[in-house]
This record gives C-alpha cells, sequence and structure tokens, in this order.
C-alpha cells in the first residue's frame, strides 16, 4: 500500500469513528426526549393591573417565582418531554394553576417550536401562533 492510500484510509477511518461518536450523542438526545420549546407567558391585565408572581415547574425542574409586570412577556424553554405547570398568584385574591407546556398537546401544534399563553382579567389562552386564541383555565379565589 503507498503512502497516499494510507493516510486515505487513516482520514476515513477518523471520519467514521467520529460520525459514530456523534451518532451516540444524538441517540443519547433522543432518549431524553429533550424538546426545547420556549413558552412565552405574557401578560396582557388590565392597565395599572398589580403583577403576577409566576412559578413554573416540571417534574425535575423548577424554573423559581418570576415577577410578570403589566404588558410584560415571560419566556422559558421546556427542555423535558413532560409537563410543565405554572402557579399564579394576582394581587392578593387571585390564583390560579395551568399546564403552561403539555408534550401531547402542544407538539403536534407547534411543532416544537413556540406555545404562547396570554394572562387576561377572565383567565388563560393559549396559542401555538400568537394570533388565535383559546381559553383554556380561569382565576380563582378564596
Ligand atoms: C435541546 O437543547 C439541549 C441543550 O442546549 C441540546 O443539547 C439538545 O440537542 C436540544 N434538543 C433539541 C431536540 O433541539
Ligand atoms: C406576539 O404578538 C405580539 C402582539 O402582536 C407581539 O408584540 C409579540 O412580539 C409577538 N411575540 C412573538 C414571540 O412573536
Amino acid at each position: 500500500m503507498s503512502t497516499t492510500n494510507c493516510s486515505f484510509l487513516i482520514i476515513v477511518l477518523v471520519l467514521a469513528i467520529s460520525s459514530s461518536f456523534c451518532t451516540i450523542f444524538a441517540l443519547e438526545d433522543y432518549k431524553k426526549g429533550s424538546v426545547n420549546t420556549t413558552v412565552h407567558v405574557i401578560n396582557g391585565l388590565p392597565k395599572s393591573s398589580d403583577s403576577v408572581n409566576v412559578r413554573c415547574s416540571s417534574k425535575h425542574t423548577d424554573l423559581g417565582m418570576y415577577t410578570l409586570k403589566e404588558g410584560e412577556e415571560y419566556k422559558w424553554v421546556a427542555e423535558e418531554k413532560a409537563v410543565y405547570f405554572c402557579d399564579a398568584i394576582w394581587g392578593a385574591r387571585f390564583f390560579a394553576s395551568w399546564h403552561a407546556f403539555q408534550p401531547k398537546r402542544d407538539l403536534v401544534h407547534s411543532g416544537g417550536g413556540s406555545v404562547f399563553w396570554l394572562v387576561k382579567k377572565d383567565g388563560f389562552f393559549l396559542s401555538w401562533d400568537n394570533s388565535t386564541w383559546v381559553k383554556k383555565s380561569t382565576w380563582e379565589t378564596e
């Protein structure tokens, strides 16, 4: 075998090995079932309303408390193929809990891209395109 052939063989081998490593990593991702869907929670409450305290989590992830001011948008990424729910407290009287990301419901419609929630006085509205809204949940009082 000539030297040229041998270097060629080495290059092919290196490529083959690195591509199988990549395949293994891709498989790991697939097993973890990562989805990376961006969830937008938009505050559409009336002007000069109190802020809303939102806390979103899944079984394995707690995204912590976020204070959502009037007109503001809270964005986070659902990384696991799991249900994420959010709790919200508005002022001293209103509270709510809703499924912000639900793989079965959202992955087909959003194509894995984005899920939008509009928070209004009369409830929580879901959209996958940021323009058509469907009411899914309401505020509760004690
Ligand atoms: C999701 O994000 C993680 C971390 O950035 C990345 O490793 C993974 O490949 C992504 N998965 C998808 C399906 O985009
Ligand atoms: C969603 O729509 C609102 C109002 O039309 C716009 O201000 C906002 O930028 C949009 N957000 C995204 C992420 O497209």
